[in-house]
């Protein structure tokens, strides 16, 4: 409908949204050198868990029952006027980036509650049941890869593919999630994923942009069409340690001096002069890591994206090939943790949010994700789409991340509408 439900939009409140959001960030938060309050809250923790919590407080207050899976994604139901229809998903992480900020994730899952419960504050009743979703491990800054809880629902992976990969601290994933499940053993557990042969009847994820569209162009909404694809690789570079004061270069096998070799060769290959195809090393692990010792062993990540696949595809197939050929001294394994492909949605989610924003009178734009999102391993399983709102300078992963107020509050009126919509439909 391409009109506006006064009451429900009225309903959405710009302060208790604010309020939930600065309250979330309280849990893991940390103010950084620059005086900029940050959020450390990775997925799994005791930070993780008190938000989930926080979060299950207030939907129950809201009149949502909640519910997990066996990956940990928490549900918040709201019930529809007929149960046994495919519900309408809405939601995002609460997990964040080592040193991330107070809205990428947390938004699109507080946005999720606060239109449901403008909803049935407004006393507008739906068809079908929404669900607030919070997916499990969405950064991957703990455990890599991200998506790990949408990827688990959507089939895409099995949910044992990840036990055994390490944080930091050596602890393993299917540990980690193992004593979550178990302090949460109080919350009804779900079937993972889609049972009964049901997929959600659509979902809607609301994120900050984390880019500098929205704001340049003066814009309130984002119309996401898709997100461009993503392919993760890990590089483990093997050489010897020795003395750094008494070995010749003719013995060394000097991991890092092979590395520096393979990322010159690799900054070669991934050049676009369109500025397109993005290419970032970011994390680099060197052991033994003693200044006065040849490096042994030499790990980094590779993350590499492109919106099309016929360049994100070969880009990332030649890696191997051209780190194998930048070892003078040591040996190169390559493994590819992550691959994400291209995705354009479906076009029932966009035209709902452009109808909905439109009756609202707020300036839409259509744009794609450089990001990725959760919303990627829902689109094969029913409509999917995603509402951006601006953040300040287009920075996200960072402390200084920040969006208005009223531009959340934009957002969630958006959202609290699109869900009507479809929920109704
Ligand atoms: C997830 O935050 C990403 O890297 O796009
Ligand atoms: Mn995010
Ligand atoms: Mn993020
Ligand atoms: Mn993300």
């Amino acid at each position: 409908p391409d009109t506006v439900a006064p009451n429900l939009v009225a309903a959405v409140s710009e302060a208790r949204q604010w309020q939930r959001l600065m309250e979330m960030g309280e849990l893991g938060g940390f103010r950084d050198a620059d005086g900029h309050w940050g959020v450390n809250r990775a997925c799994l923790t005791d930070n993780d868990r008190k938000s989930r919590r926080l979060l299950i407080r207030w939907a129950a207050e809201a009149g949502l029952t909640a519910s997990i899976d066996q990956l940990g994604n928490l549900f918040l139901r709201h019930e529809g006027t007929d149960p046994t229809l495919a519900p309408v998903l809405t939601g995002s992480h609460m997990d964040s980036q080592p040193a991330g900020g107070r809205f990428d994730g947390i938004w699109g899952v507080i946005a999720g509650l606060e239109a449901v419960q403008a909803l049935r504050e407004a006393g507008v009743s739906t068809k079908r049941p929404i669900e607030v979703v919070a997916w499990t491990n969405e950064e991957g800054g703990r455990y890599a890869p991200g998506c790990m809880g949408s990827m688990a629902y959507a089939g895409y992976r099995p949910p044992e593919t990840w036990d055994a990969v390490l944080d930091k601290e050596g602890i393993p994933f299917g540990q980690a999630l193992a004593e979550h499940l178990k302090s949460e053993a109080d919350i009804p557990r779900r079937p993972l994923g889609v049972v009964e042969g049901t997929a959600p009847f659509a979902y809607v994820e609301a994120h900050i942009e984390q880019g500098p569209t929205l704001e340049s162009q003066d814009a309130d909404i984002g119309i996401v069409t898709g997100i461009q694809g993503s392919r993760w690789f890990l590089v483990e570079i093997t050489g010897k340690s020795d003395h750094a004061g008494t070995t010749p270069v003719g013995l060394r096998k000097d991991a890092v001096q092979d590395m520096v070799r393979a990322i010159n060769a690799l900054n070669t290959l991934m050049h676009d002069p369109t500025d397109t195809l993005r290419f970032t090393v970011a994390s680099i692990e060197v052991l033994p890591n003693s200044s006065n010792s040849v490096a042994q062993t030499v790990r980094f990540t590779i993350d590499l994206r492109h919106p099309d696949n016929s360049i994100l595809q070969p880009r990332g197939n030649a890696i191997e090939g051209v780190v194998q050929s930048a070892m003078r001294y040591c040996t190169a394994k390559v493994i590819e943790r992550f691959h994400a492909t291209p995705t354009v949605f479906h076009p029932m989610v966009p035209n709902a949010v452009e109808a909905a924003a439109r009756a609202q009178g707020l300036r839409a734009i259509r744009l794609p994700s450089g990001a990725f999102h959760d919303a990627q391993f829902m689109h094969p399983l029913c409509p999917t789409g995603m509402i951006f709102v601006p953040c300040r300078g287009g920075v996200s992963h960072h402390p200084s991340e920040y969006s208005e107020p009223s531009e959340l509050a934009a957002g969630a009126r958006v959202l609290a509408q699109v869900l009507n919509d479809l929920a109704n439909s």
